[in-house]
């Protein structure tokens, strides 16, 4: 079985990831500070496919640590999905800086390093997939997003190079750059706010985290081995 390191599984998009891939076949090696009891039941559920390991991740200093002892406990990583994410907005202003630092630190820094060990764990193997979540704000203005934004940017911008340097390597990097879907993250948008997305949208309608979980799984799959450095936008059509 294929291990994939899914970070943020305890809810939201993550946790329709961890489901999604392991329902499709791999062991998930779900990251989050706290385990949910929506993550456990799922775990109760399906004991071979995932497991649960406690990590704050903006402790960067400890991730070598980290991935060394999920590598001796599991075995080789197949897949690694950057997806736990911090969404402070504010205008920039009067944004706390503590704020924006935080928001850099778990968003951009904790994926790159994280990514660093892990695709040593991949090279070695000559195979694997990394897909970052990032987000349509990194290509579209938003208001009072503009630190978010910017993490979610350089992260399209570090998928775009490291799919050039690690794809002799057999290595596919990808991002997945969802619009605005009802999660914890979300949950100040409010009913008139998320009428106000699905109105302007396309399709009519919100992307749901099953919608996000879908794509994730295609570019892990055997059918997307050609499909490296892209950014897969899955908003039911809000930046069309
Ligand atoms: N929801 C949206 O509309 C939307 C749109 C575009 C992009 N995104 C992106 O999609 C990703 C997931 O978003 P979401 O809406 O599912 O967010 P969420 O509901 O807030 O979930 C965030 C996940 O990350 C984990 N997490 C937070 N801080 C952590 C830390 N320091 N260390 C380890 N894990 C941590 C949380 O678990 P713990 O709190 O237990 O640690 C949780 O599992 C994020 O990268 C976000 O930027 C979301």
């Amino acid at each position: 079985m294929r291990n994939v390191l899914v970070t943020g599984a305890s809810r939201g998009l993550g946790l329709a990831i961890a489901s999604r891939l392991a329902a499709g076949g791999y062991r998930v090696i779900a990251i989050a500070r706290s385990e949910s009891d929506e993550l456990r039941a799922l775990i109760a559920a399906h004991p071979q496919r995932l497991v649960f390991r406690a990590f704050d991740l903006s402790n960067t200093a400890e991730l070598k640590e980290l991935v060394r002892e999920l590598r001796r406990q599991a075995g080789p990583l197949y897949g690694l999905v950057n997806n736990a994410g911090l969404g402070i907005g504010g205008l920039l202003a009067t944004m706390r800086d503590p704020d924006i630092e935080s928001l850099v630190r778990l968003n951009t820094l904790a994926p790159i390093i994280l990514t660093k060990y892990v695709v040593r764990s991949m090279m070695s193997a000559g195979a694997g997939r990394i897909v970052n979540i990032t987000s349509i704000v990194a290509a579209n203005g938003f208001r009072a997003l503009s630190a978010y934004s910017a993490t979610k940017a350089s992260l399209e911008g570090f998928t775009r190079s490291l799919a050039r340097e690690v794809g002799p390597l057999g290595i596919t990097v990808n991002a997945v750059a969802p619009g605005f879907v009802d999660t914890v993250m979300t949950r100040e948008l409010g009913e008139s706010g998320r009428e106000q997305i699905a109105r302007r949208s396309a399709l009519r309608r919100m992307a749901e985290p099953a919608d996000v979980a879908g794509a994730v799984e295609y570019l892990l799959s055997e059918a997307a081995h050609n499909i490296t450095g892209i950014t897969l936008t899955v908003d039911a059509g809000n930046t069309a």
